[in-house]
């Protein structure tokens, strides 16, 4: 018998059907739900408050989750001590929550760029770092001028050619350089490439009108001051519930590989995975910003310093083309597989997932996890809770407008 994780809906109670399932109708269908625990998990899927607090904000990771269901699933399904994992952390948000509720936190992501934002947020600073960061932001930062003869150093990045972006182009090489003459350890500097990570997605993604030099280097003065803030709290928040002893684990593999990965086999089985993998049909652009109309730049790799993957069907398991799709299985299959061994038995696994077709790859999605080692939590006539994602940006295999692309959480336990 299927076990009941998200309580009984009997009020609306209908045969298994995805176009029945729970449609999104906010907080009062979480009350409706009679027991607890549904009802903070819904609560939290459903939450459309905008990202804020702790280190949560340090960058806009495409398709990030809430932090209250992340918050939502730890507290229901551990006990503080016990090992969380997200095989597809992105920007971390999953180690993040776990840390501040005293769990072991591991995350793990194929992508170099999700690695170095994560590690970044969960690092805390010194004073005496926190200080040096502050000078670098307030001092440094309104000197640096476009017109100084300073040569460009490093490659320039992919599609950042157009004149307006000239300056912007320049202004950030000139702050990357100033970061090893002005600050001292690898996490201050990790943490100002963050900064202006950050002000560059601001200054360049999908951006119409690209800001003035003042404005950049403006926005970078608030923007260190706010993280700094973001930083200080986690700390605090850290000190207070386990003394800042948890540090977490964080790998970069492909998920197909966990169990391979020493570290995390010495630090679990986890007791917990809270994730949200690649999407069928769905291309989600984890690794570019768009510039210049739809033009993609890899800039983001130049100021994190990070190593570029392969492209974008290596972010996204296959690309979105419905050709595609036996492929984007193959590789869920052995990425789940994967996790499962590195899980213990009986774990719960709490994902969010979209697709870009959701009456079809459904079906053969729950397949899949059956196949990779888990049963679904979920009694016969409880329903899914699901979502719709309004004005993401993402690409799917429809044709025409996929504003309406749906998300649902979906509830496993390892067998
Ligand atoms: C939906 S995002 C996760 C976002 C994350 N929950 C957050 O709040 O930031 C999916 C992630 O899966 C990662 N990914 C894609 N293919 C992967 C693979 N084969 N192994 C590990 N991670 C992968 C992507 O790089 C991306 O960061």
């Amino acid at each position: 018998m299927q076990e009941s994780i998200l309580g009984s809906a009997e009020e609306n109670a209908t045969p298994d059907s995805i176009t029945l399932d729970l449609f999104v109708t906010g907080r009062l269908m979480a009350k409706k739900l009679r027991s607890p625990t549904a009802a903070a998990l819904v609560e939290g899927a459903l939450d459309r408050r905008p990202v804020s607090g702790l280190t949560h904000n340090y960058y806009r990771y495409p398709a990030r989750f809430s932090p209250a269901f992340a918050r939502a699933c730890i507290e229901t399904y551990t006990r503080p001590g016990q090992v969380v994992l997200d095989p597809f952390m992105g920007g971390g948000t999953t180690v993040i929550e776990a840390m501040v509720l005293g769990r072991r936190a591991i995350g793990s992501d194929i992508n170099s760029l999700g690695v170095f934002i994560a590690r970044v947020k969960v690092s805390p600073l010194s004073r005496s770092e926190r200080a040096a960061v502050t000078r670098w932001a307030d001092l440094v930062v309104p000197s640096i001028r476009c017109s100084d003869a300073a040569p460009l150093t490093g490659r320039i990045p992919r599609n950042m050619t157009m004149p307006e972006a000239r300056w912007l182009r320049k202004t950030i090489s000139l702050l990357l350089s100033s970061l090893d003459r002005k600050l001292a350890s690898d996490r201050s500097r990790s943490f100002a490439r963050c900064v202006v990570l950050n002000v560059g997605q601001w200054a360049l993604n999908g951006r119409r009108r690209i800001p003035t030099a003042a404005e950049f280097r403006e926005r970078i003065s608030i923007q260190a001051c706010d993280m700094l803030s973001g930083v200080a709290e986690l700390e605090e928040a850290i000190v207070a519930v386990s003394g800042g002893t948890h540090r977490p684990i964080l790998r970069q593999n492909d998920a197909e590989s966990l169990h391979l990965d020493k570290t995390i086999r010495r630090a679990g089985p986890a007791d917990l995975v809270v994730t949200s993998p690649p999407y069928p049909g769905i291309h989600m652009l984890y690794h570019r910003w768009q510039v210049d109309g739809r033009k993609e730049t890899d800039a983001p790799y130049w100021i994190a310093a990070q190593n570029d993957g392969l492209g974008s069907t290596y972010y996204n398991f296959a690309d979105r083309r419905k050709a595609a799709e036996d492929r984007y299985f193959r590789k869920a299959k052995a990425a789940f597989s994967s996790i499962r061994s590195v899980m213990r038995h009986g774990a719960v696994l709490a994902q969010f997932i979209a697709f870009s077709d959701p009456a079809r790859q459904l079906k053969r999605y729950l397949s899949m996890m059956k196949r990779a080692g888990f049963v679904e939590c979920r009694g016969k006539y409880e329903r899914r809770t699901w979502r719709d994602v309004p004005s993401r940006r993402w690409h799917a295999s429809l044709q025409g407008d996929t504003s309406s692309s749906r998300e649902v959480v979906l509830v496993h336990r390892a067998t």
